[in-house]
C-alpha cells in the first residue's frame, strides 16, 4: 500500500459526472489516495467539468485561477499539489485548457479515467499528461469496483451507468462530441454491480446514461436486451426496493419500458423526460425528430400503464429563431402535461454544434423574460404537486439522519425529501408516512404504521391525467 495522499474532486454537470467522480476515487484508492473536502490541502485536485452551456464551461477557468493560488501556496510550504481537469470540458478543449491555464498537470477525457494512475506518473516524469482519445478498450471493464466500506459510506441510494454516449445529435448539444457514440454495458456486468451494491446496504438504484432508454445491452441469452427487460431482471435482486433511470429520450420509449412501469412495483413512477420545446418547428430545428404531439402520446402511454406516474422535463428558451408564438407553444405544452418539476435553460450556443451557426434572433432581454415566465409556470405546478401530498400517506425510503436532531430524512417516490422524528433504525427501509406539512421543498410527517396507500388519490387530476 502506498502512503496516504489527499484527493479532492469537484464535479459539475450531470449525474454521469457524479458517478464518474466515484469511479475516479475507486481508481485512485489503490494508489493511496483518500478523499478530502478541502481543495487547499489536497495533493491532487480533480475538476470534473461540464461543457453543456457556456456558463458551466467557463466556471472551470475561474476555479483554476483559485487553484493556481493554492498550488503556489502549497509549493511555498514545500508541498506538491497536482491539478487535473477531467470531464466534458477536458474532452472538448484538450490542449486549449493547458494554454489558458498552464497550472494544469493532467487533462483526462471521460473515456480514459482508468488510465489516471499512469497519467499521474507521466505528469510527474514529463511535467504534464493529456489523454482525450476515445480508446477502443472498454473503460468499464478496467475501472475497479468500489470497496464495501466505500459503498456503505455512500449511502443507500446509488447510481449505476448502463449506457454512455449519444447518437442523437440534437443541433444545440455537445454531448455526442464529448461522450462519443452510444455504448451499452452487458446485462451480466450490471447485474453483478447491482448485487454487490445491494449486499452492501444499497436499496435504491438509479440507472444512468445520457440516453438511458436507448439501452441495448447484451443479455445472458446472447440477445440484445432493452431497458425494460433489464429493469425486470434488476427488480429480482434481493435488497433492491427502488429502481429509477435517467435521462430518457421521448423517441426511445419502447413497449417493454411501459410494461416495466405497469408490472414492477420497484420501478418508481417518476420519469424525467426532456422535451425542450412545445413548438414543432423549433423541435425540427433542434433535430429532436419528434413533434409535440408525439411527446404527448408518449406521456399518455406511461399514464395508461401507471396512473400515479409523474414527470419532469428540460426546456430550452430562446433557441435561434424562436418566436413569441413558438415560445407560447412551450407554455401550452407545460400546461397540458402538468409537471412535478422541470429544469429550464436559456439557449447557449456551443462551439462545433450545428445550432451555433444559426442566426440568433432572441435578444438577451427576451430570453430572460421567457425564462422567468416558464419558470413561474413550472414553479406553480411543482408547488401544487408538492402540496397535494399534505394529508396523504406516502411511501418513503429513509436515507440518513437529518440536520435537525432526532429527524430522519428520506425520499418519496417523486424524490421529494420527507422528514420524520424516528429512530435511525429506519434508515434503509421503505415506510408509510402520513404527510402533515410542506416547508419549501421538504415534506414533514409521521410514520403511519399501517400499509401505505399505493398513490395519493389527487395526483392524476393534478398532473392532467
Ligand atoms: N440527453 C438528455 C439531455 C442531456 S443535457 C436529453 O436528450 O434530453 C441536459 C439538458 O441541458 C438538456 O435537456 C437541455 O435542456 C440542456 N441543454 C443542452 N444543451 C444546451 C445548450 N446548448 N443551451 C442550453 N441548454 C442546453
Ligand atoms: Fe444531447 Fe440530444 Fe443526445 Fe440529449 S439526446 S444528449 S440533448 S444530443
Ligand atoms: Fe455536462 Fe458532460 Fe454531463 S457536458 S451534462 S457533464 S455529459
Amino acid at each position: 500500500m502506498k502512503p496516504p495522499r489527499k484527493l479532492h474532486i469537484k464535479s459539475y454537470g450531470c449525474q454521469m459526472n457524479v458517478y464518474d467522480a466515484q469511479r475516479m476515487v475507486d481508481t485512485l484508492a489503490p494508489e493511496g489516495f483518500v478523499e478530502t473536502d478541502s481543495a487547499e490541502d489536497a495533493d491532487l485536485v480533480i475538476l470534473n467539468t461540464c461543457h453543456i452551456r457556456e456558463k458551466a464551461s467557463e466556471k472551470v477557468y475561474s476555479e483554476l485561477g483559485r487553484l493556481r493560488v493554492a498550488k503556489d501556496e502549497a509549493a511555498r510550504n514545500g508541498r506538491e499539489m497536482r491539478i487535473a481537469v477531467a470531464g466534458c470540458v477536458a474532452q472538448a478543449e484538450g490542449e486549449e485548457i493547458v494554454r489558458r491555464a498552464p497550472t494544469v498537470d493532467v487533462v483526462v477525457g471521460p473515456q480514459s479515467y482508468h488510465h489516471l494512475p499512469q497519467l499521474l506518473a507521466r505528469a510527474k516524469s514529463e511535467g504534464r499528461a493529456l489523454e482525450t482519445e476515445f480508446p477502443v478498450d472498454d473503460k468499464f471493464g478496467f475501472l475497479p469496483q468500489p470497496k464495501p466500506d466505500a459503498i456503505r459510506a455512500r449511502g443507500i441510494s446509488a447510481f449505476v451507468t448502463v449506457q454512455e454516449g449519444c447518437d442523437k445529435f440534437c443541433t444545440f448539444c455537445v454531448v455526442p462530441y464529448t461522450r462519443g457514440a452510444e455504448v451499452s454495458r452487458p446485462v451480466a456486468k450490471i447485474v453483478d454491480d447491482v448485487k454487490r451494491l445491494a449486499e452492501n446496504g444499497v436499496r435504491e438504484i438509479t440507472l444512468i446514461g445520457q440516453n438511458v432508454n436507448a439501452y441495448h445491452g447484451e443479455g445472458p441469452d446472447g440477445r440484445t436486451w432493452p431497458l425494460g427487460k433489464l429493469l425486470h431482471r434488476l427488480a429480482e435482486i434481493e435488497g433492491i426496493v427502488r429502481l429509477r433511470y435517467s435521462t430518457s429520450h421521448p423517441r426511445d420509449v419502447e413497449e417493454t419500458l411501459i410494461a416495466a412501469h405497469r408490472d414492477l412495483a420497484a420501478l418508481m413512477p417518476f420519469v424525467h423526460l426532456p422535451v425542450q420545446s412545445g413548438s414543432d418547428r423549433i423541435l425540427a430545428a433542434m433535430n429532436r425528430k419528434h413533434t409535440a404531439d408525439d411527446y404527448r402520446r408518449v406521456i399518455d402511454r406511461f399514464r395508461t400503464a401507471r396512473q400515479d406516474i409523474a414527470f419532469s422535463s428540460d426546456f430550452i428558451v430562446g433557441f435561434p429563431g424562436e418566436t413569441e408564438g413558438e415560445f407560447a407553444a412551450t407554455l401550452a405544452l407545460v400546461m397540458q402535461i402538468g409537471y412535478a418539476g422541470a429544469y429550464s435553460f436559456k439557449y447557449s450556443p456551443r462551439p462545433g454544434t450545428p445550432a451555433a451557426d444559426m442566426q440568433e434572433t432572441v435578444s438577451a432581454a427576451e430570453m430572460d423574460d421567457r425564462l422567468v415566465r416558464l419558470q413561474e409556470l413550472i414553479d406553480t405546478q411543482q408547488s401544487a404537486f408538492n402540496k397535494a401530498m399534505i394529508g396523504e400517506t406516502v411511501d418513503v425510503l429513509f436515507e440518513r439522519a437529518a440536520r435537525n436532531p432526532g429527524q430522519i430524512v428520506g425520499r418519496t417516490a417523486y424524490l421529494q425529501p420527507a422528514h420524520v422524528f424516528a429512530s435511525p433504525d429506519i434508515i434503509g427501509q421503505v415506510l408509510p408516512v402520513s404527510i402533515a406539512s410542506l416547508e419549501r421543498y421538504s415534506l414533514l410527517g409521521e410514520l403511519a404504521g399501517g400499509a401505505a396507500r399505493p398513490a395519493p388519490s389527487i395526483l392524476p387530476q393534478l398532473t392532467g391525467a
